[in-house]
């Protein structure tokens, strides 16, 4: 199966096979303990949930769901087995958020298998946000992580086959997902987000996408609700996607018209047509909602232990 392909065929061909599946661009409300992950991420969103059975804690939850990706080889997109850069590194991004307000993450890391879990140990163990490169390896070796070669023999293919033609072409979709963002309401109504990525295939050495980055792949706030963004990362940054999808509905908007908001202020000032941006939301009430540029976005929903994959609604008709 190639790594990457457009769903927009896909995606219409799986839904219409998924008895789960149903189309939505309405508030969906629900009461209780409840995850929310980017894509067809029903693994991550079951391990999230069993975390949740175990200490109650939505930050516990989130790192639980991300670490499924990021550990996969065939998910090419996150952690292990993701696409290197056009020099054959595979670099890494993640960002967590806590009910409190606490936010950590990592940019730019290589060699570390669960970037999301060095990310909570920034904030939790260091008095910075953000640590990057060879830093954030370093303090990742000091905290007891394992070295490893991610570079899964598929992925080294991929780049040696890419390399014969050197394009960079971002996808619209991405055949699986691409990065999991995630959002857990945890067992005292307290809400936390999580991202994780290894970003864009083949970029250039060095970028840093939107999801290390919290206001733009993530952010929370325990008195309105949170939100998390996947897609291609420089526009979900230019716009600070998250922050303002929690922004506008601490000003009285649900979930689903913040999301719509968010991706309009995109498609106002941007050619849109090219690339895909989708975001999730989820406020204290635990109503959520989604919505996207383009065809093919779709997230997954845990409530009463029932995980069921959703279609977003989407601007491009
Ligand atoms: N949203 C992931 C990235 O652009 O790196």
């Amino acid at each position: 199966m190639k790594r990457r392909a457009f769903l927009q065929q896909t995606t219409a061909l799986a839904t219409l096979a998924s008895a789960s599946s149903q189309a939505s661009n309405q508030t969906i409300k629900n009461t209780g303990p409840i995850i929310l992950s980017t894509w067809k991420n029903e693994k991550a969103n079951i391990a999230a949930w069993e975390s949740l059975q175990k200490t109650g804690r939505a930050l516990d939850a989130v790192e639980a769901g991300a670490r499924i990706p990021e550990a996969d080889p065939n998910d090419t997109s996150v952690g292990y087995g993701g696409f290197p850069d056009r020099d054959g590194h595979v670099t890494l991004d993640a960002c967590i958020m806590d009910e409190k307000g606490n936010a950590g993450s990592v940019t730019f890391l290589q060699h570390i298998m669960h970037p999301i879990s060095v990310a909570r140990a920034v904030m939790e163990k260091t008095p910075h946000v953000m640590l990057s490169g060879e830093g954030a390896l370093q303090f990742a070796l000091d905290q007891g992580f394992k070295k490893e070669n991610l570079l899964t023999e598929t992925a080294k293919k991929a780049w040696i086959e890419w390399k014969k033609t050197s394009k960079y072409e971002p996808k619209i979709n991405i055949e699986r997902h691409d990065t999991i963002g995630l959002l857990a309401i945890g067992n005292k109504g307290e809400i936390s987000g999580a991202c994780t990525t290894s970003g864009l295939a083949f970029k250039m050495h060095g970028r840093v996408g939107d999801s290390p980055v919290i206001g733009a792949a993530v952010f929370c706030d325990d008195e309105v609700g949170g939100a998390c963004a996947t897609g291609l990362g420089e526009f979900v940054l230019k716009t600070l996607g998250s922050f303002l999808i929690v922004e506008l509905m601490r000003n009285g908007k649900t979930p689903q018209q913040a999301c719509e908001e968010a991706i309009m202020r995109i498609v106002k000032r941007y050619n849109y047509k090219e690339f895909q941006i989708g975001y999730l939301a989820l406020n204290k009430k635990g109503e959520y909602g989604a919505y996207a540029i383009q065809k093919g976005f779709n997230y997954t929903v845990t409530v009463d232990g029932k995980t069921t994959v959703i279609e977003s609604g989407y601007y491009m008709k």
